[in-house]
């Protein structure tokens, strides 16, 4: 009986001063690689400087508690292993340590508490309503995003790419037409699930001019990998020039904003996402949810790869099931947008 409970030796508290050192060593350079590296790509968007602060907080927080833990346990397992003839010793018997317990207990409250009420003020923040903001509505469906927009006179336009100015705040209303998808824009550091029957909501004010992916981060299908599509993020005046062409059917969704050319057939079939479904070997794409197009359509005329895209139903190539296509392309494509995509299916996939 050397050893009573509960009482410190010297060589207890030597133990404790080299857990807290290698702790703290280890700790720092934890907290200095988590904010080394560079997590994210470009930040786009007003509330992506709170939401990457937010994330920096939380890394300096969360990397000692980890390594904490982790300390302690690799010390103890490699400080107290068993030894050759302790296989029949007993450790000592323990009845716990009030104190230990409530401190224990405590800080991660206290953490967690200061933590989610941080959390939650960056929140209220980001989702702050401005009431200049552009509406805009995000309607996901298998395997593609659309946007739709109110022009000047309140006509609804539609685009397959989106188009926002750069700093206003945009309200994205967010439907889906089939199964659960999650509109996401990496940039903006905000994401939103797309639920049949239901709209949701996100608010990003754009401030860097650029292209950024359009990801949908739900598992939604086979296509789900390939349902990206660009965020345009363009000066005001350009943002209003891109909707009055749009509205007008001259400016295609995906050429630069006041381009005004004639969409190349090749860009529409890219910015629409065809390729999510489709392989074409001149577009490169590989999707497997429709058919190969470089097969089906290599007898098949203007007429019939025009009826394919705006009546998907009317054909079905044996081996897929109705219903799979978004039957409304005839509607979101603008009348030259279709023109240049079936021009263009027929000669690339032409014997
Ligand atoms: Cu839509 Cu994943």
């Amino acid at each position: 009986m050397d050893s009573e409970h509960n009482t410190s030796t010297p060589e207890d508290r030597s133990h404790v001063k080299a857990l807290l050192a290698i702790g703290v060593i280890a700790s720092a350079i934890g907290i200095a690689l988590g904010l080394l590296i560079d997590w994210f790509p470009t930040q786009a968007s007003e509330e992506g400087k709170q939401i990457d602060t937010l994330w920096d907080v939380l890394i300096i927080c969360s990397v000692p508690v980890f390594v904490l833990v982790m300390t302690v346990v690799l010390y103890s397992v490699w400080r107290y292993r068993m030894k050759p003839g302790e296989e029949h010793k007993d450790g000592p018997p323990i009845h716990g340590n009030t104190r230990l317990e409530i401190i224990w207990t405590a800080i991660p409250a206290i953490i967690l508490v200061a933590l989610c009420s941080y959390a939650y003020v960056v929140l209220t923040q980001v989702e702050e309503a401005d009431a200049r903001a552009l509406n805009v509505t995000v309607v996901g469906q298998q395997f593609t995003w659309t946007f739709y927009y109110k022009d000047s006179s309140g006509k609804t336009v539609s685009s397959p790419q989106l188009y926002v100015p750069r700093g206003r705040q945009v309200n994205f209303t967010v439907e889906s037409d089939d199964v659960i998808h999650d509109f996401w824009v990496p940039a903006f550091r905000l994401k939103i699930d797309a639920v049949p029957g239901i709209r949701t909501h996100l608010r990003a004010t754009p401030k860097t001019v650029g292209q950024y992916p359009v990801v949908c981060a739900e598992l939604c299908g086979l296509g789900h990998a390939a349902m990206r599509q660009t965020a345009h993020v363009v000066e005001p005046a350009d943002f209003d020039k891109w909707l009055r062409e749009r509205a007008a059917g001259a400016a295609p969704g995906g050429a630069a904003p006041g381009g005004g050319a004639a969409p190349s057939g090749k860009q529409v079939f890219n910015d629409s996402g065809c390729g999510a479904c489709h392989a074409l070997a001149d577009a490169g794409t590989t999707g497997g949810v429709g058919p190969d197009l470089d097969d089906v359509l290599a007898d098949k005329d203007a007429a019939f790869i025009e009826q394919s895209i705006v009546d998907p139903n009317a054909v079905i190539t044996p081996g897929f099931s109705a219903n799979i296509m978004p039957p409304n392309f005839g509607q979101t494509l603008q009348p030259a947008e279709l023109d240049a995509v079936v021009k263009y299916l027929d000669e690339v996939t032409g014997k």
